[in-house]
């Protein structure tokens, strides 16, 4: 089929890609211009996780192509709308994008469309745009309007494309029924070439759930708010496990093992961050309040959330007694690991606050570090997380990059000041890290401390490292 998606950020890239992949004819729009440029050369102007070899297959294939977003609506039957929703300072989902482009549909395109909002979207933005196209179209548009969110996440978007738990399509004609299910019927039989997939077990055919608009764009916020809020509530257990000297981790255990409650979405950490959850939520807060309903639950996740960095600012200040001065290492800056993506990350309010109090940061991320310096400049970005730890008086993990679990913990003793470890996201085996002679500091679990002081061990750092952590320190 030949479909058109407009915008290539994280949903739209990933939707055009795939859906080249599984065997449509896809034509791609993105209106900055330097992202344009750099998708018809072959770059990828984001990092995600095997995105690039299934664009430059379907490129190769010839079933992708970028231009703009004027082509693409004169491209395809069906129109799947990916711009960004931002949130605007009241909380609300910003739509200007999605309007722009309905305006766009409604003059240019002719004969028979099928708009696709994929963007996350309030309730009733489909209604809106039936209304817009109606009202708007110049050139004898005939159109349906449907739901089709996604549930992408960041970092396994194209394993989370291809290999969908569940597809939900609002739809008010059967038309429009039938197309979505035509687009979609490759994956759901799970029945297409995966190239990036070849050893991927993961064939289980997809639920197809199909809704009417309003229902499809109600699930979409509902579910996310409903995740963020399963991970507040296990940030507060976290605190109270603090407070009585329980293990979080075994808490989430004994949860998670009931079905009803499923084990996901309970790691304790320094709180949720991405450009999706924190805009969601609010998002959802205010649509809720437009339509009459308090949704004071959620007000209280969003506001256990935002205390999550105080906290952890207070978890280093304790353990430093004094941050003014003190030298932090930052392990991790992008909002969660295998995305170079900092918005709304922890990271960054997080080394705002400590450079506030007078830290000097030094900061290692395996992606995300060009994102993160445009943000704050003012920070020392490393090649690696040795690197970053030289001389430091704690390290603060914020980011659970794999990496971290294969570190030379002889050689990071002997690159730090201070072997103090505050790890935010519980990455490590507590046992391990006190084995190796540091002091570590995670989030609901007990904090321990190495069974013997290093003090001597530290002394006796070898002259290889001494000499290593010298050159780094030059
Ligand atoms: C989220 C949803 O998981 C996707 O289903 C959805 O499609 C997407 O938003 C979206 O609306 O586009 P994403 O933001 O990529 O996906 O990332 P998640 O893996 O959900 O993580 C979100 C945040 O929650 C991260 O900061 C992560 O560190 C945090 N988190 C997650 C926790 O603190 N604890 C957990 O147990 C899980």
């Amino acid at each position: 089929m030949r479909i058109s998606v407009i915008g290539a950020g994280y949903v739209g890239l990933t939707t055009a890609a795939c859906l080249a992949q599984i065997g449509h004819d896809v034509f791609c729009s993105e209106s900055d211009l330097e992202k344009l440029g750099k998708l018809q050369n072959g770059v990828m102007p984001i990092f995600e996780p095997h995105l690039d070899e299934v664009v430059e297959a379907s490129r190769t294939a010839g079933r992708l192509r970028f231009g703009s977003t004027e082509d693409a609506i004169a491209w395809g039957e069906a129109i799947f709308i990916c711009v960004g929703t931002p949130p605007l300072p009241n909380g609300d989902a910003d739509l200007s994008a999605i309007e722009g482009v309905a305006r766009m549909i409604a003059k240019r395109a002719h004969g028979y469309r099928l708009v696709i909002e994929k963007s996350t979207v309030p309730v009733q933005t489909g209604a809106q745009l039936r209304k817009h196209l109606s009202v708007h179209s110049a050139n004898g548009l005939s159109h349906d309007v449907a739901s089709n969110p996604e549930f992408l996440r960041e970092g396994t978007s194209v394993e989370d494309f291809l290999h969908p738990d569940r597809i939900v399509i609002g739809v008010d004609t059967q038309r429009a029924e039938e197309t979505l299910r035509e687009i979609y019927k490759p994956i759901l039989e799970q029945r297409f070439t995966c190239p990036v997939h070849k050893r991927c077990e993961k064939r289980r055919e997809p639920h197809l759930l199909v809704t009417d608009t309003g229902s499809a764009e109600l699930i979409k916020h509902a579910s996310n708010s409903f995740l963020a809020m399963k991970i507040s509530f296990i940030n507060m257990v976290a605190n109270l496990c603090e407070a009585v000297g329980a293990d979080v981790t075994k808490v989430a255990e004994g949860m998670g093992l009931d079905p009803r409650i499923g084990s996901s979405f309970l790691n304790p950490g320094i709180g949720f961050g991405g450009f999706c959850f924190p805009k969601d939520v609010q998002a959802f807060i205010r649509i809720a309040e437009k339509s009459g309903c308090d949704f004071s639950l959620l007000k209280e996740v969003e506001k256990i959330n935002q205390r999550r960095i105080e906290r952890f600012v207070e978890t280093t200040r304790k353990e430093l007694w004094v941050i003014r001065g003190k030298k932090l290492a930052v392990w991790g800056l992008a909002f969660k690991p295998n995305t170079d993506d900092v918005r709304f990350a922890p990271s960054l309010s997080l080394m705002r606050a400590l450079l506030d109090e007078g830290a000097t940061l030094r900061a290692y991320d395996p992606q995300a570090s060009e994102k993160a310096k445009i943000a704050l400049p003012t920070v020392v970005y490393c090649a690696d997380p040795y690197e970053a730890a030289a001389g430091a008086d704690a390290i603060l993990i914020v980011t659970e990059w794999p990496e971290f679990l294969s570190i030379d913990w002889q050689r990071l003793f002997c690159s730090v000041a201070h072997p103090l470890i505050l790890d935010g996201r519980n990455m490590l085996d507590p046992q391990i890290v006190r084995d190796r002679g540091f002091h570590y500091v995670s989030i609901g679990r007990p904090a321990v401390s190495p069974n013997e002081l290093p003090l001597e061990g530290k002394a006796d750092q070898s002259t290889e490292s001494r000499q290593a952590l010298e050159g780094l320190l030059a």
